[in-house]
């Protein structure tokens, strides 16, 4: 993808409020500064980094299971407009922020390069910080779209009744789309009442509304469609299971758009609560490839980086784009930010061009990765004796993830605070170490690790494109805090 379609600069902006500070170099590292900020440089940076990592282990002093947020990781208030995979705990990431707001009252502004259905956005924006984020997946972006702007509840209960009643006077049977295996992911009912909602939800005059109920689309099409919901890669029912199966598609959307524009209202004051706390505070979320090196026109700077990347490559752990395949082939294209039709040309298209998803020339990298992480050295040496096409995915999927991270710290201030939400997985029955491997990363650009915290996940693990010897992943996953690195004039040093 070439920059001026991903860039920030050129992101097509589905925003409540302008972009965050694209403040040049210098006042974003020190002119112009607030007396918080100053009263931060006053401390050192180990001071403040112990006084952030000791209020991290003081959380768990009192609570010994603080960090795995077991019965308290409720998606309410705009959290649970819709089931994207591998999604954060909201409270975790609130936690977080307040403790390094506590910490730095000088921060202002949070970046999710992965920022998939916008969890770090909501908590970020609900306690008076700018956000921005990218996703690869349109779809995601949709959904950190909705979620990002300030609905008024009344007038989406008012345009819920007027899709409903399009939809009782519609008596086309008109199937609005075609894509390849259409039939097979959706009975022929089911598809003429899509077709019937698609229409009525087109005739809405305002975008930010008929984004709305594209999502209540989304939602609707992964209960209805053959697609088990069990696995987030596309697995489709048996015909006698198909046949059998009740659905109403239509009485699902209008159960679905109800219960969304109840979050939505909640979600309303919460990012309202927000902007009381900063009226100037900016939210940008747009398409973007997280290996995009930013260029010094289209540089934002954040003062957090809070994020969760891939656990692994799409195709063999989480498959987003593959669960986002089928709404995308039903919503109004036009409406979805940065979507583009070659992303729909097969179930794997968006997965492909995400981290780890294409492997040609990956193990021309392994030196130089072995140079710059100990434990992916080890991790490698142990794959060896494994088939090749282990070691491929193992070296492909960290030379994605080495690669975005020179995008990603190009777009923070010096010293910037960090938290990457990481999960570990197997290949091969060799367990990756992503953790080690993501801070030694960071380590050889100049950043400084601050603590790692763990999570146990309840109820076993997320949901995985696959369980089975080759391809695994773990029931816990870890915070790594970090701060850094600090900015020459273009790089990154020590
Ligand atoms: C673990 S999920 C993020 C979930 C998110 N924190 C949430 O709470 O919903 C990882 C995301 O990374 C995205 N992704 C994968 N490769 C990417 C790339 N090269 N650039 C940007 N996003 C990418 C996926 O589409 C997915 O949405």
């Amino acid at each position: 993808m070439n920059e001026n379609e991903t860039g920030f600069a050129s992101m097509e902006s589905a925003m409540a409020h302008p972009p965050v500070s694209d403040a040049p170099e210098d006042e974003a590292q020190g002119g112009g500064m607030s007396t918080a900020a100053r009263a931060v440089l006053m401390r050192s940076a180990a001071e403040l980094e112990e006084a952030l990592a000791s209020k991290l282990r003081e959380r768990a002093t009192s609570t010994p299971e603080f960090w795995s947020f077991s019965g308290r990781s409720r998606r309410e208030a705009g959290h649970g407009i819709f089931a994207y995979p591998a999604m954060m705990v909201p409270q975790l990431q609130g936690a977080l922020l307040e403790d390094v707001q506590a910490v730095d009252p000088s921060v202002s502004s949070v970046m999710d390069p992965f920022m998939g259905s916008g969890t770090v956005m909501l908590e970020s924006v609900s306690r008076g910080l700018s956000f921005l984020g990218t996703d690869i997946n349109p779809l995601a972006v949709l959904l950190t779209t909705v979620k990002s702007q300030v609905h008024d509840s009344e007038q989406l209960g008012k345009a819920r009744q007027r899709i409903a009643l399009r939809v009782t006077e519609d008596t086309a049977d008109q199937i609005e789309v075609q894509f390849h295996n259409r039939d097979k992911w959706f009975r022929r009912d089911v598809s003429r009442d899509l077709s019937k909602l698609r229409r009525a939800i087109a005739a809405e005059r305002r975008k930010v509304v008929r984004q709305v109920f594209w999502v209540a689309m989304a939602e609707t099409i992964r209960l209805v469609s053959n697609s088990r919901t069990s696995t987030v890669k596309l697995h489709s029912y048996s015909t006698d299971e198909i046949e059998c199966r009740q659905i109403d598609t239509v009485e699902t959307f209008l159960r679905i758009s109800a219960s969304q524009i109840e979050q939505l209202r909640d979600q309303a004051e919460t990012l309202s609560r927000g902007l009381g706390k900063n009226p100037s505070l900016r939210i940008l979320c747009a398409v973007g490839d997280a290996r995009s090196t930013p260029t010094k026109k289209n540089r934002a700077y954040a003062d957090i980086l809070m994020t969760s990347p891939p656990y692994g490559d799409n195709v063999t752990t989480v498959t987003y784009g593959q669960h986002s395949y089928l709404p995308l082939q039903w919503i109004d294209t036009t409406d979805v930010p940065g979507m583009r039709q070659e992303l729909l040309e097969n179930t794997r298209s968006i997965d492909s061009i995400s981290l780890g998803g294409k492997l040609k020339g990956a193990l021309a990298s392994a030196g130089e990765l072995s140079d710059k992480s100990p434990a992916f050295a080890y991790c490698l040496d142990q794959l060896k004796m494994h088939p090749r096409n282990a070691q491929l995915r193992f070296v492909g999927f960290i030379r994605d993830l080495d690669e975005s991270l020179d995008a990603i710290t190009a777009h923070l201030r010096n010293d910037a605070w960090m938290f990457w939400t990481l999960g570990e997985r197997k290949i091969s029955g060799i367990s990756v170490p992503t953790v080690s491997i993501v801070r030694d990363l960071l380590i050889s650009r100049g950043s400084r690790h601050i603590e790692t915290l763990e999570r146990k996940i309840p109820g076993g693990a997320k949901r995985m494109a696959y369980r089975n010897a080759s391809v695994e992943t773990m029931n816990t996953e870890s915070i790594l805090v970090m701060r850094g690195p600090r900015h020459t004039a273009y790089g990154s040093c020590s």
